[in-house]
Formats: C-alpha cells, structure tokens, sequence
C-alpha cells in the first residue's frame, strides 16, 4: 500500500547523473528523513544534471503530477557556473520563502566559512514546499537539523498532509491554535 504522504528527493549534478560518481546526496537525504519523520512516507526520486529548465521541468512535476508535499534538493547552489538550482526553485515557486536559506547559511557559517557561498533557498508551489539543501552529504543533516522543526507546520499551512517527527529526534514546532 502507498502511503499519501510523498516527498520529492532530487539530486542535481551532471557527474552524478552521468554515472562518474555515485549519488550520496540523494541516499543522504532519505537516511535523515528516515530517522526524522514518524508518518509513513514514499520517497520520489530523481537524479539530474546542471540544467536549469531541466531541474525546473523536474521540479513543476513532482508538485503538480506526483503530488510531494515536500521536495529536497541537493547540489548546484555553490557559485560555480552550472550551479543554477536555486534560479531553477524561483522559476517555479508561487511564494519564496527566504527565512530556510537564511537559516542554513546562517547554522552552516558556524562550521564552515565557505558556507557564505551556498545561495540555497526555497519557496511554496501549490501544495508543495520546495528547500534547496547543499550538495556535500554532511552539510545535509546540518541543514535539516536547523529547518525540519519548522516543515511540518508550513505543510499544514499549504494543505498538505499532518506529518509527524520523532520527538527523539526532531521536535515539530507547531505554534498552540488561539
Ligand atoms: N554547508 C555546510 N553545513 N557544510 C559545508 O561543507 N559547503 C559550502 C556550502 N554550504 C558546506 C555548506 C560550499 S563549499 C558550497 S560551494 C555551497 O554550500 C554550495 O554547494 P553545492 O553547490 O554543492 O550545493
């Protein structure tokens, strides 16, 4: 049986999906959120190269045919000339949504100085909530750990589905109903 709870986990880079390097970033991702989420889930997965229509393309569709109520990106957010993933989140959002780049650079800038050159960020599609993570599988967890209290409740306010965390692991914040 598939559970209604989907969530997208796209990696983006041409040398990981080219095959010249297996893809750490996307088993990364689904180990955290593995741990993290009580709810079941089924993951969505894809891996894609550099390309900025491409990851655009990818991500519309996850939101809007595959129904993930949560898209995690890995890769392309650095400076380098084929990092284009966060023009690609904005070509496709309704509403950006600032305040998760702000914190990851923010949590990542205390472990390492060139945490200043990720350009990570994420915004609202429909019902769908899209985050760009960094690409090295470390930075991954360290990203999660500072925004996943704050998902679920940004899900409930897109109409998406209750996801529910271990507490052992993940406290949900959400605010008390007044
Ligand atoms: N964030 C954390 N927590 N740890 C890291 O090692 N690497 C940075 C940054 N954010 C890093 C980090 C570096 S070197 C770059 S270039 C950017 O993320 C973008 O990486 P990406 O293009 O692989 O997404």
């Amino acid at each position: 049986m598939t559970s209604a709870i989907r969530i997208g986990i796209v990696t983006v880079s041409d040398r990981a999906s080219a095959g010249v390097y297996a893809d750490e970033g996307g088993p990364a991702i689904e180990a955290y959120l593995g741990r993290a989420l009580a709810s079941p889930w089924d993951k969505v997965a894809r891996i894609i190269p550099d390309d900025r229509a491409l990851i655009a393309r990818t991500l519309s569709a996850l939101a809007d045919e595959e129904g993930c109520c949560l898209i995690v990106t890995t890769g392309g957010t650095g400076p380098a000339p084929r990092d284009v993933t966060p023009e690609a989140t904005e070509d496709v959002v309704d509403k950006p949504m600032p305040g998760f780049g702000e914190l990851m650079r923010q949590v990542s800038l205390a472990k390492v100085p060139t945490a200043i050159l990720s350009r990570q960020t994420a915004g609202i599609r429909g019902r769908s909530l899209i985050v760009n993570l960094p690409g090295r599988p470390r930075a991954i967890a360290e990203c999660l750990d500072a925004v996943m209290p704050a998902i679920p409740y940004c899900i409930d306010l897109i109409g998406g589905p209750y996801l529910e965390t271990d507490p052992e692991v993940i406290k949900a914040f959400r605010p008390a109903v007044r």
